[in-house]
């Protein structure tokens, strides 16, 4: 244990992580250079294809050093603001961290966030200035900022470059001299945290844990603490490159179990595993749990598929332990779920995730932050969907949540930023200069604000030179309303909306000029309705086809035809109808491309 070292990557998105990741397991020669490939730890497609970890991954290396050969578990975090649950769940595994930030860039909002959950669990932190190859590498200027942030001496700076190799060599001994040996007692009653899982259609659910105290061995029969369940270690292992069985592993260590687990719902992350004959009279303490930021309905295509998505869900939550989710019925759609996300980004890579994963096709309802209301009897109710608002009359007020951000700009972009926070109902709380270029600046908003298009937003009016962090602080009266959407008549639940009053007409307006846009041409005339109560506040008309498409392509044109039918075809993919109109997943998302 003595030579265990257990620690974990974490910057801001696009620091680099990744990357410096493939040169220490290169360097290691735990991946042999014939299978290097960039980016190695980002093993899923869609995070090949994004550039982004959106989940955490574990490996062992083994490392010698001053004479002995060191065992080094290293965990790559996501670097992104709403996958933030993934790295406080890895962080429990680690004792220490190295806090990456890129020489070119300087301290980015995720830099500081992930630093603070970092020291909140007592890690030890070793800073590296990253990327120092790029000839606009400011290396002075962003040792000082990590100096202010950190508190350490410049010399405790590790200069590298992921990119070319410089300064690997030096990151590694110092993960030996800097960061501690993991504590616990190998003779000691099992403790083994489960920080992530994954469901395997081969071989069942595999759990992966960090022994705290105690010996696991293959074939101990072990319970899983908050379920009271008991299983057989099946097989037990280190994770390499690829899962590596062992048949005995201590305090310290971070690897792998498979016990003939079959349903997902058996296991939650942050439970603790013990033996069953002598077990240890106390749970490892369990994670935080997770705050969602956006709610939206996630229904199949096709109704018969219900159970199916159920299944599905329960999988994917398995190694997504930020998703939450409850059976919802809407009138237009049928039933489906009521999901929970950390923000868009995590809301897309769901949907995603389900229809790759798992080949589901699904309808992702309008998005919707969490309102409370309070009752005329005082009681306070919880708003996940719009369908849930009471009538104004059996209320008193409504609350919606806020948040406080902190955005990282260069100077000349304050005054832009302030505009747009203005706009979106924000106060300034604070401003403060990291360099004489560089801001941090302090804002309270309301998250409904915030959490569709603000970010987009801020990258555009400061140039990309903007990072954005931001925490739930909690909720404030807010004069809300629900809006609705009738098409043809038919009110469909699942495109209402709750909006801000003073900014409800005018997104109504926007919302109907938006559908007419996005619904596809019919047979008939489609009226697209925006009401608030009683009172209709906007409408637009998609007028009738005349003919059919494909009359269109007169002649002999096979191909064009063709063409038009599979792009027919495909648009029916995400498509549901509703009464007699049908609404295509993007129609559900309209709100989101509102201003
Ligand atoms: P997320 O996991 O999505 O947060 O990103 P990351 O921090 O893992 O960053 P990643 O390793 O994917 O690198 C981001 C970009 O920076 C890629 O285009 C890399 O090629 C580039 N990059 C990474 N390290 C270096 C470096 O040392 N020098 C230079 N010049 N480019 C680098």
């Amino acid at each position: 244990m003595k030579h265990i070292r257990n620690f974990c990557i974490i910057a801001h998105i696009d620091h680099g992580k990744s990357t410096l990741a493939d040169r220490l397991l290169e360097f290691t020669s735990t991946v042999a250079k014939r299978d290097m490939q960039a980016q190695l730890l980002d093993n899923m497609d869609l995070e090949r294809e994004r550039g982004i970890t959106i989940k955490s991954h574990a490996i062992q290396m083994q490392y010698p050093y001053k004479g002995e050969i060191y065992t080094l578990n290293l965990i790559d975090t996501p670097g992104h603001v709403d996958f933030s649950y993934e790295v406080s769940r890895s962080i429990a595994a680690c004792e220490g961290a190295l806090l990456i930030v890129d020489a070119s860039q300087g301290i980015e909002a995720q830099t500081i966030s992930n630093l603070y959950l970092a020291i909140g669990a007592d890690l030890e932190i070793i800073p590296v200035l990253n990327k120092i190859d790029l000839p606009h590498a400011m290396p002075e200027e962003v040792t000082d900022e990590i100096v202010d942030l950190i508190g350490c001496a410049p010399g405790d700076i590790l200069h590298a470059s992921g990119k070319t190799g410089i300064g690997i060599e030096a990151i590694l001994n110092a993960i030996c001299d800097r960061i501690p040996a993991p504590k616990g007692d190998p003779e000691a009653p099992l403790q083994a945290l489960i920080f992530d899982s994954v469901f395997n259609s081969y071989r069942g659910i595999e759990v992966l844990f960090r022994i705290k105290n105690g010996t696991m061995r293959k074939g101990d029969k072990v319970k899983f603490m908050a379920t009271g369940k008991e299983y057989g270690a099946d097989e037990i292992g280190i994770l390499g490159l690829n899962q590596e069985p062992r048949t005995e592993m201590s305090a310290g260590n971070v690897g792998y179990l498979i016990s003939g687990i079959k349903e997902a719902r058996e296991v939650k992350v942050g439970d603790t595993i013990t033996h069953v004959n002598r077990p240890t009279s106390e749970a490892i303490k369990g994670f935080a749990d997770v705050k969602p930021m956006v709610f939206a309905g996630i229904y199949p295509v096709e109704t018969t598929e219900y159970e199916e998505l159920r299944s599905s869900m329960e999988k994917l939550q398995l190694n997504d332990a930020s998703l939450v989710w409850e059976p919802e019925t809407s009138v237009a759609l049928g039933f489906g779920f009521r999901c929970g996300f950390l923000g868009m980004l995590h809301m897309e890579i769901v949907q995603e995730r389900l229809e790759r994963e798992f080949n589901m096709t699904v309808i992702t309802t309008v998005p919707s932050v969490q309102f409370h209301a309070i009752g005329t009897k005082d009681q306070l109710l919880t708003i996940n969907a719009p369908s849930e608002m009471p009538e104004p009359n059996l209320i008193k007020l409504i609350e919606e949540p806020f948040i406080k951000a902190q955005i990282i700009t260069a100077a000349e972009y304050v005054g832009p930023i302030i505009t747009l926070c203005m706009d979106k109902r924000g106060i300034i709380k604070g401003q403060s200069y990291l360099t004489s270029e560089r801001v941090e600046m302090t804002f309270e908003l309301p998250l409904s604000e915030i959490v569709f298009d603000f970010f987009d937003k801020l990258k555009t009016i400061s140039r990309g030179y903007a990072s954005l962090d931001y925490e739930l602080i909690g909720f404030r009266e807010a004069d809300m309303v629900k809006l609705d959407v009738m098409l043809n008549g038919e009110k469909v639940d699942a495109l209402s909306a709750i909006v801000h009053r003073s900014k409800s007409y005018d997104w109504g307006r926007r919302l109907c000029e938006k559908l007419r846009e996005l619904l596809p041409r019919q047979m008939f005339d489609i009226a697209i309705q925006a009401s608030i109560g009683q009172k209709i506040i906007a409408r637009e008309t998609i007028k009738a086809l005349r003919k059919n498409v494909i009359a269109k392509c007169y002649g002999g044109d096979i191909s064009r035809k063709r063409k038009l039918l599979e792009k027919q075809k495909e648009g029916k993919k995400r498509m549901r109808t509703v009464g007699s109109v049908e609404i295509p997943q993007e129609a559900f998302l309209a709100v989101l491309k509102i201003d």
